[in-house]
């Protein structure tokens, strides 16, 4: 990546402040994720669903409906640019380029972890070029559980629609200075829940969410839920990275055994959907528009994607972005015409053919899958 700046990495971790270490640390993921493989070497699962061909569509696929109800509010296409980043000078160019895609194309977009602009002002522009860049389209902030009294300030610092509380204690406990103290965060997030006043989501960052959590967090108030599944980015493989560069070789050894751990993302959207009422985003190696089909067609509102915008955000222009973003797009529509589906509520009611692991995984769990195999019969039979 072009860098303006020296990166402060000299310093061990010990020797950095609280406010410096988090600063530091967001410009590492990134390098991380642009130069090492940190993908997942588990699946999605979504490979275990097929859609049905449907060889006699008749809709035109150029006049496809693929606007989406995102928590009460309009985006042109089922898909989020998922939380990434800001907190370091050198987030702010790659914010301005997804904000600029996400505006262009009229979908929401999240901001990264907003701590380290809360802790240094001189950082909150680095996040706050997102709404100045995205006005018109739904913006979401980003904060930790811990971070009660923070979480007005995030709202307001971006000027969100929508708040998401991540949850990530896989990366706390891989990361060399994790905070694996987890007493409490269902209260946190029922305070925070009280105190802002937009829709609360909650968001795990790679290693899924069970129907339990789920229903949890539908207790405290929580409208919905980014599953941020098992298959795509592994953040035990990020923290196993830095593990290695502070020479923590229990991390390290950590990072590499729970490098898959977690739900993957079909299985999680089901679980979520079969045990509440929440509003389902489906992130985690989402890496097609076919991708997104399938989880649409599981019942989720929206597909996250983050790692694959990574590099055009990067290292290229906003038309890189848009023409990433426009793949998905394309992939969704084609699945959708081959389905004889002119809008999203249609492809959520058709019928789905489940095999392989997620089908072992359903019924290991004992969760009741006949509604999605049957679907709702359109207007033809196969
Ligand atoms: C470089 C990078 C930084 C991320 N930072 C955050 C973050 O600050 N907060 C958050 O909730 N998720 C964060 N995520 C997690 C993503 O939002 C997403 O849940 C996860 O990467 C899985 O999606 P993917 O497989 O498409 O990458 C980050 C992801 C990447 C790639």
């Amino acid at each position: 990546m072009a860098r303006d700046q020296p990166i402060e990495r000299s310093d061990s971790v010990e020797e950095l402040t609280e406010a410096s270490l988090t600063k530091r640390r967001k410009i590492e993921h990134i390098e991380i994720c642009l130069d090492e493989d940190v993908q997942c070497r588990r699946s999605t699962m979504f490979e275990d669903i097929k859609l049905l061909h449907n060889a006699l569509p008749e809709i035109n696929k150029d006049t496809i409906d693929l606007t989406t109800n995102f928590f009460g509010l309009r985006a042109d296409y089922p898909i989020v640019i998922a939380a990434m980043t800001g907190g370091h000078p050198e987030t702010y160019k790659i914010n301005q380029r997804l904000a600029e895609a996400a505006e262009e194309l009229k979908i929401p977009i999240g901001v990264g972890s907003q701590r380290s602009g809360l802790e240094n002002p001189d950082l909150a522009d680095t996040f706050k070029v997102v709404r100045d860049c995205a006005p018109t389209v739904p913006v979401i902030a980003n904060i930790g559980a811990t971070h009660v009294n923070l979480a007005a300030e995030a709202v307001s610092m971006v000027e969100a629609d929508i708040l998401a509380i991540h949850l990530n204690p896989l990366q706390e406990a891989i990361q060399p200075e994790g905070d694996c103290n987890s007493i409490g965060v269902i209260d946190n997030i029922a305070q925070i829940v009280d105190i802002v006043d937009v829709p609360v989501i909650c968001k795990e960052t790679g290693a899924g969410i069970s129907g339990e959590v789920a229903k949890a967090l539908e207790n405290v108030g929580v409208v919905g839920v980014d599953v941020g599944g098992v298959g795509g980015t592994s953040w035990a493989a990020v923290e196993y990275y830095r593990a290695l560069k502070e020479d923590d070789a229990i991390k390290a050894q950590m990072g590499l055994e729970f490098w898959d751990f977690g739900i993957p993302t079909a299985l999680s959207v089901i679980m979520v959907s079969d045990a509440t009422d929440l509003d389902i985003i489906a992130t985690g190696g989402i890496r097609t528009g076919l991708d997104v089909s399938k989880a649409l067609s599981l019942g989720a509102i929206s597909a996250g994607v983050a790692h694959p915008f990574l590099y055009p955000a990067t290292r290229g222009r906003t038309e890189d972005v848009v023409g990433e973003i426009s793949k998905f797009i394309e992939g969704l529509r084609t699945a959708m015409y081959l389905t004889g589906c002119d809008s999203i509520e249609k492809l959520q009611i058709r019928p789905l053919i489940i095999g392989g692991k997620l089908l072992e995984s359903l019924n290991s769990l004992g969760i009741d899958y006949e509604q999605l195999v049957s679907g709702t019969q359109i207007d033809f039979d196969i």
